[in-house]
């Protein structure tokens, strides 16, 4: 049983609780593909969606599993809500824990905040990624999805190329993945890269060529304008000729290599649109494992609960 208050990163998890995530998200799969698509594993149980960074599918697909597991959900619109009147991330998660919830999910643009909320309610927090620190659920879902089309994850080449200095997803993946015995193979521009990646088990690429040379799963990362301050790359179009994913240079991986995004993809720029749409992409099929990766850990976290409390 997963022994935990909260889910706030990978780096603190063990292989044996990150094995436990993924199996019990392959029988939500099974729950998730039925045609009634309901249990009442959490009736009588709230989950609170906290989000302070834009999201379509962390927050659909939270919210979508904790009603098909007979939860109730509430979404806190930060741009209307009390935040705008000065109102501090604590007072917040206090004001939301004397609701008597029993989930809250949070994203944040600054590292730490989920741990700061987890702190001082007694809600479980589930990290849906802060800041440039990590997205736990995001890792899990591609994991997931790793494990259920390739047999195993120990052992996988994984390249991961694309924004790794600004992506919670890279960080995520780079500690789960290593911890569960697969290779990590990393790529970008040289202003992409975090300069001590290596001590956290990744192996930084000289070309990309070398990072998909004989790789089992690619996968892209979104170019995050949003948190750069220019000057990182040349041009877009630059970017996509010399460090994104074609199907000309998909032909140095396995033949019978995937394709993960995280999404949003910038469509043309870290992979291009044929990629996308290709028969290697399981882009779409992430999304909806996320659905079951996050069934599974609200069932987990809620088992938890109930012994705790
Ligand atoms: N991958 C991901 O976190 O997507 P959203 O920003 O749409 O939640």
């Amino acid at each position: 049983m997963l022994k935990r208050k909260d889910l706030l990163g990978l780096k603190d998890c063990s292989a044996e609780e990150i094995y436990e995530i993924l199996d019990t998200a392959a029988e939500m799969k099974k729950l998730l593909d039925s045609d009634c698509k309901h249990s009442d594993l959490l009736r009588g149980k709230a989950l609170v969606t906290l989000f302070y960074e834009n999201s379509t599918r962390t927050r659909s697909s939270f919210e979508l599993a904790a009603k098909y597991l007979g939860a109730s959900e509430v979404n806190i619109s930060v741009a209307t809500s009390s935040v705008q009147k000065g109102e501090t991330l604590i007072d917040t998660g206090e004001t939301l824990d004397a609701m008597n919830i029993d989930f809250v999910v949070i994203r944040h643009p600054m590292a730490g905040a989920p741990k700061l909320l987890a702190e001082h309610v007694r809600a479980s927090v589930l990290n849906g990624g802060d800041g440039m620190h990590e997205h736990p659920t995001q890792a899990l879902l591609d994991i997931f999805t790793m494990r259920e089309k390739l047999g195993k994850v120990k052992g996988l080449k994984v390249a991961i190329l694309g924004d790794i200095k600004h992506s919670r997803v890279a960080m995520s993946n780079l500690f789960a993945l290593t911890k569960l015995g697969a290779e990590v193979h990393m790529y970008a521009p040289a202003t992409m890269i975090p300069k001590e990646i290596e001590k956290l088990g990744a192996r930084v690429a000289k070309s990309r060529e070398q990072a998909l040379d004989g790789a089992d799963a690619v996968m892209g990362l979104r170019i995050q304008l949003e948190r750069q301050h220019g000057g990182l790359f040349p041009s877009l179009s630059e970017y996509a000729k010399y460090y994104g994913v074609n199907d000309a240079t998909l032909k140095y991986a396995k033949k019978d290599a995937i394709v993960l995004h995280p999404g949003p993809v910038n469509r043309g720029v870290e992979l291009s649109p044929q990629v996308i749409d290709g028969e290697k992409s399981l882009i779409l099929e992430q999304v909806k494992n996320g659905v079951a990766v996050r069934m599974a850990l609200l069932k987990l976290l809620g088992e938890y609960r109930e012994k705790r409390l």
